[in-house]
């Protein structure tokens, strides 16, 4: 006798609680009962979500439909407790431990990398040779190399001079136009400061088809790596192969004409030498420049971004900006404000700490297991990724009292150990750090002693992914006081 559809129906949906619920439990069977067996300590809690999926779906309910980030992690927290900030999931096609408390957090971003080594994804859109690719020694030799020319006291003095006249212009150009939208133009003050540090390129076609290339690179970063025609992956190794033919051919150029005194990034690292003299290679010098535009772009345009933004809100800090920094344009004995009178200027320097805390420009910092690690009777298995969710450390009401609240008189006081990653942290802290910060304080600076400025939609809501920012991108009315 036949089967009826209606009775195939039936055995269809009598079927489906049992589909779902193997394929809810699928990623624990197989990544914690299965291949976990060989080690009797536990995993942190959590629930590795479906089979290739994981828990992305929830990611981005909270992250993209929500609009709450922090309902992501609170969502764990009350359903697994606060424990010691472990939770096990399963993100974007790894399975991962979210590491979200200070102290954990810091326990790895602080430990050698024969526990957790860095890792990127779509790393080989920077280059196998980036700072952000190499490990070890190879990690220590570039880092050195790169942190000379970028981020340290000498290197901040040049930059200082050299990127105010933009600075300078831009705001000019905003007050005339009576209006901006803060994050384009933001960004494109920043590429033009970029474009003159990294290769004394001013703005122009060439400079434009640059940011283009780079926002290839960017979404490709992002995306997920699939290496054939359409995808943004793959785009994104056409925009890294294009960006090396520019920069390569700037490179040729400065090779054939002997270049003596450093002008630029590309300059610097031509000339600068590791500690057993050796210089970087044309690879390495090419990976480097686009790693650093792809470390340093959007973050400091969003930084600047955010200054604008809670400056408009909080008008309160504006005004003791406004009055330090009048006193420093009295004070100041050139041209120019220098990278050592921003550095003595407290508040302003607590403005852009706090504006680095409130704006949690990058969500987290990635790490993988080298082999099997152990923290408080939990394992963190080998080849998981770790994902520190630095952003959970910055909006804690346990770390920062008020946390919301954007009050950079907090900053009289040290924060709580390990509460305050905005950088990153050990030797992988970000390579542009003091960079970021004067780049802020200049801005602050010339904003707070030339312009005032509103929000025009002080309502408007969030996004939250790539990054998180106001709907409309900070627009403003904008004038000169
Ligand atoms: C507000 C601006 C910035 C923020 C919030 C930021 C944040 C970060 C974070 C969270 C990391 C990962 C650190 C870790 O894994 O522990 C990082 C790494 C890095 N950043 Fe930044 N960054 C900013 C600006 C810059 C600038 C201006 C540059 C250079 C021009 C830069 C270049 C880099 C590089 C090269 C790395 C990799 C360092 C390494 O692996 O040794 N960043 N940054």
């Amino acid at each position: 006798m036949g089967v009826t559809t209606t009775e195939w129906i039936g055995v269809i949906l009598g079927c489906l609680p049992l589909l779902g619920f193997v394929l809810w439990w699928w990623n624990e069977l197989w990544y914690v009962v299965l291949r976990g067996r060989d080690s009797n300590k536990k995993l942190p809690p959590g629930h590795l979500g479906l089979p290739f999926i994981g828990d992305t779906v929830t990611f981005l309910w909270y992250f993209k439909f929500l609009r709450r980030p922090d309902g992501y992690i609170n969502a764990k927290r009350r359903k697994y407790g606060e424990g010691e900030g472990l939770f096990r999931t399963h993100l974007f096609g790894s399975p991962s431990i979210i590491a979200c408390e200070p102290l954990v957090t810091k326990f790895v971003l602080q430990s050698s990398e024969d526990k957790f080594i860095s890792e990127w994804p779509n790393i080989a859109l920077l280059g196998p040779t980036s700072l952000n690719a190499v490990q070890g020694k190879e990690h220590a030799r570039i880092r050195s190399v790169v942190t000379n020319a970028v981020n340290r006291r000498d290197a901040l003095r040049r930059i200082a001079l050299l990127i105010q006249p933009r600075v300078v212009a831009a705001l000019d150009s905003w007050a005339q136009k009576g209006g901006i939208n803060a994050y384009l133009e933001t960004k494109k003050v920043t590429l033009e400061n970029i474009g003159k540090l990294f290769v004394s390129f001013e703005p122009g076609d060439l400079l434009d088809s640059i940011d283009e290339l780079f926002k290839g690179v960017l979404n490709g970063i992002r995306a997920y790596p699939l290496d054939f025609p359409g995808t943004a992956y793959r785009h994104g190794l056409k925009c890294k192969k294009k960006l090396d033919e520019i920069f390569g051919k700037e490179l040729q150029k400065r090779k054939n004409m002997k270049v003596v005194e450093p002008v630029d990034l590309m300059d610097g690292l031509m000339q600068i030498k590791d500690e057993e003299g050796n210089i970087l290679s044309d690879t390495e010098i090419l990976d480097n420049m686009v790693s650093l535009v792809v470390g340093g772009y959007t973050s400091t345009a969003l930084a600047s971004m955010w200054a604008i933004y809670f400056l408009a809100k909080f008008p309160n800090v504006l005004h003791r900006l406004r009055e330090e920094n009048m006193a420093l344009r009295k004070a100041k004995t050139g041209d120019f404000i220098t990278a050592e009178e921003i550095s003595k200027a407290k508040y302003t320097n607590m403005v852009v700490e706090e504006t680095l805390r409130m704006g949690n420009i990058s969500l987290s910092a990635f790490r993988s297991t080298v082999k099997e690690v152990e923290y408080k009777g939990y394992k963190l298995p080998q080849g998981w990724r770790v994902i520190v969710w630095l952003r959970n450390l910055h909006i804690d009401p346990k770390n920062f009292e008020d946390p919301m609240c954007f009050n950079p008189d907090r900053w009289n006081e040290p924060p709580k150990p390990g509460t305050f990653q905005v950088f990153g942290g050990g030797k992988r802290i970000c390579a542009g750090n003091m960079l970021a910060r004067l780049q802020l304080g200049i801005l602050l600076h010339y904003l707070s002693t030339g312009y005032k400025w509103e929000l025009v939609n002080p309502e408007d809501g969030m996004v939250c992914l790539p990054h998180q920012k106001p709907e409309d991108g900070a627009e403003v009315f904008f004038s000169a006081l």
